[in-house]
């Protein structure tokens, strides 16, 4: 079987970096490039940890490109909060001795479904600012969009405001274009991504195995906890970006419904929020545009990340 052509953007950022991780692993997909946006931190950080994280792997042929700055309207606003000041506090990885690419992201999103033969899936698990900008400056690539696989957002849920998730709520506009694209759209909200966790009394399965993989797993789910477990009261960490990944794997751990999303702008309490439309189809008008994810299997979803991880440590010993 041929492997799905992917393209991530992110920002990592603890659970980018276990997204990153399961993408690398999976003989399901083939990551043709990877894109850097401001959001976790600044864009300068998380292309730096983008960079670490494919030396750690061994997987620097991958092209890194860096995304936008800033989101279309606002000013880049980092959660140091939650991922540390340097968008990945946890881990001490080497400063990477690899470079981006010469071509800024939306560039090197454009080439690469240029070239390919075949449609290729966006997975958008930062702000999705570039992917916004693409989807406006390439109109005749659309079509060779297979789907845009996103963590964001939420039905009943946000964390940036009452119903505004983080991604969203950093570039409404962005997410608002990618919402309107017609493109099929997989949504992983809150919804789904605060039931996929890795819980504190599963941490110890990472730092029992050895090898440099499951170490740095071990030590950022240690820091993305302080945040998650303390102030946010989850009992573990929620791993948000690896459900866009993870769904592409195996589309079966994942519940999802049909419905046409969109993105409130203008809202004094709801800028930012999903509005999602999930009455039968004959009660609505608007076309199906997406899937909204609701549920997972929790258990299955923990085993892969453990199986992506001992994929990538048996790729290092056998390199
Ligand atoms: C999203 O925001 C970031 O903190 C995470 O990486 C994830 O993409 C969760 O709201
Ligand atoms: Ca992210």
């Amino acid at each position: 079987m041929s492997k799905r052509p992917v393209i991530i953007d992110c920002d990592p950022g603890h659970d980018d970096a276990i997204a990153l991780l399961m993408a690398l692993a999976s003989d399901k997909l083939d990551v043709k490039g990877i894109t850097t946006i401001a959001g976790n931190n600044t864009v300068e950080k998380t292309t730096i940890n983008t960079l670490k994280i494919l030396e750690l792997t061994g997987m620097t042929h991958i092209p890194v490109a860096v995304g936008r700055r800033n989101p279309l309207m606002q000013t880049i606003q980092v959660a140091n909060d939650v991922h540390g000041v340097s968008g990945m506090d946890g881990p001490e990885l080497p400063d990477p001795i690899t470079k981006p690419v010469d071509l800024s992201a939306v560039e090197l999103i454009a080439k690469i479904v240029e070239e390919s033969e075949e449609k290729v899936t966006l997975v958008a698990v930062g702000p999705f600012t570039n992917i916004g900008v693409f989807l406006l400056a390439y109109p005749h690539l659309h079509d060779k969009i297979e789907c845009i696989s996103l963590m964001g957002g939420g039905y009943y849920e946000g964390n940036r405001t009452a119903l505004s998730e983080f991604n969203i709520w950093q570039d409404p506009e962005a997410a608002r274009v990618v919402m309107r694209s017609g493109i099929p759209v997989l949504l992983h909200g809150l919804d789904v991504t605060h039931k996929a966790l890795v819980k504190k009394d599963e941490f110890s399965i990472f730092r029992e195995e050895k090898g440099p993989i499951f170490q740095f797993v071990a030590d950022l789910l240690d820091f993305f906890a302080i945040c998650y477990t303390g102030e946010r009261k989850l009992e573990g960490c929620p791993m948000h970006d690896s459900c866009a990944i993870a769904h592409l794997i195996d589309p079966t751990l994942f519940t999802s419904y049909d419905a046409p999303i969109d993105i409130d702008l203008d809202g004094t309490l709801t800028r930012g929020a999903c509005i999602v439309d999930l009455r039968p189809r004959e009660r609505r008008d608007n076309p199906d545009n997406g899937k909204m994810v609701l549920d997972l299997d929790r258990k299955r979803f923990l085993n892969l990340i453990i199986d992506s991880c001992r994929k990538i440590e048996s790729n290092l010993k056998n390199a």
